[in-house]
């Protein structure tokens, strides 16, 4: 079964020049099909309770059918329209949202998670007065938050999208079941109108290996990886491996304490408790933000000031938390 019905091609001067796609019957009618056979039926899906947000939506995974070629046929047509990088494409979300009969008809606009490097809607029932709000053209600064309101609670009064966009020029698109619309989701500012009732999937991707909510399958193969890794060193030296900053990795954070304010350093992983880091190790993980032999990152990195053995033992920490990974030999 294909997931798509148009060639890349075609949309990709258009995504280029306006920073959006419309793509009018752009999913595979027999995929259409079975998206609407879900959306009638959310009991086939994982309701993910965590993320409703009352009175707007509610979010399933959507687990494709394992006729498609996926994720590798959504790899290929947004790499290709939006202009990202094919081998290093990373999914980052996949819900179907089902819009609550009390959506409100007019909510504020949001900017996706950080990983949303384009977010992908395709539409399975939209009711006749809906639509969907873009607003391309104005105050496209990156959502640096690994989530939509975690954004809004950080900006000040008057930096708020009902201030910011009150003279912005927007682009509403009529989008009816069958439509898919590529945009990028954590760098423009967007809303559904009219939305009770409206059932979409939504797929987000970036070429910068970023899931913090583990919904890419090769995620967790990459875990795996890292886990075999380890336990095949059994603590002894880690010769020769690639490693990351991990897909799963969610926020890093100073926090002062209690008392007399010191300040401590914290990361964490998506939907985990944080756990403690040291500055050698914070230098490690700003290293790994590209891959890179760990004899190298333990060279330009972990050293300063400390031994080598020592900067070994935070890298294999890292690797151990979760917040590093060991890459697969390509
Ligand atoms: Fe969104």
């Amino acid at each position: 079964m294909h997931i798509f019905a148009f060639d890349p091609e075609d949309y990709r001067d258009q995504y280029q020049q306006q920073g959006w796609a419309h793509i009018r019957g752009g999913i595979d009618p027999e995929f259409l099909a079975e998206l609407q056979r879900v959306g009638r039926d959310l009991a086939h899906v994982e309701k993910l309770d965590r993320f409703a947000i009352k009175g707007k939506k509610e979010q399933a995974l959507y687990e494709f059918p394992v006729s498609t070629r996926y994720p590798d046929e959504i790899f290929d047509a947004v790499a290709s329209v939006c202009g990202l990088e094919r081998d290093s494409m990373t999914l980052s979300e996949r819900h179907i949202q089902l819009y609550e009969p009390d959506a409100s008809p007019h909510p504020q606009a949001h900017k996706d998670r950080f990983p949303s490097q384009v977010s992908v809607g395709l539409s399975i029932a939209i009711p006749e007065q809906s639509r969907l709000v873009l607003y391309p053209y104005d105050c496209r600064e990156l959502n640096p938050f690994n989530a939509a309101a975690a954004l809004i609670r950080h900006l000040q009064p008057n930096e708020l999208p009902e201030v910011v966009l009150r003279d912005a020029r927007e682009v509403e698109i009529a989008d009816r079941p069958g439509d898919v619309v590529m945009f990028g989701g954590s760098t423009t500012w967007h809303l559904r109108r009219h939305a009770a009732g409206a059932i979409n999937l939504y797929v987000k991707l970036n070429d910068f290996d970023c899931d913090p909510l583990g919904e890419d399958p090769r995620t967790a193969v990459r875990r795996e990886h890292t886990l075999e890794t380890l336990a095949a060193a059994n603590g002894g030296p880690l010769d020769g491996v690639t490693v990351k900053v991990s897909r799963r990795l969610d926020s890093i954070a100073r926090r002062l304490t209690l008392g007399d304010l010191q300040e401590v350093l914290e990361a964490s992983l998506y939907g985990s408790e944080p756990f403690g880091i040291t500055a050698a190790q914070l230098r490690l993980l700003r290293g790994a933000r590209e891959a890179k032999p760990l004899d190298r990152l333990v060279e330009e990195m972990g050293t300063n000031g400390r031994s080598r053995e020592d900067a070994f033992a935070d890298a294999t920490r890292l690797l151990e938390l979760g917040a590093l990974d060991v890459l697969a030999e390509a």
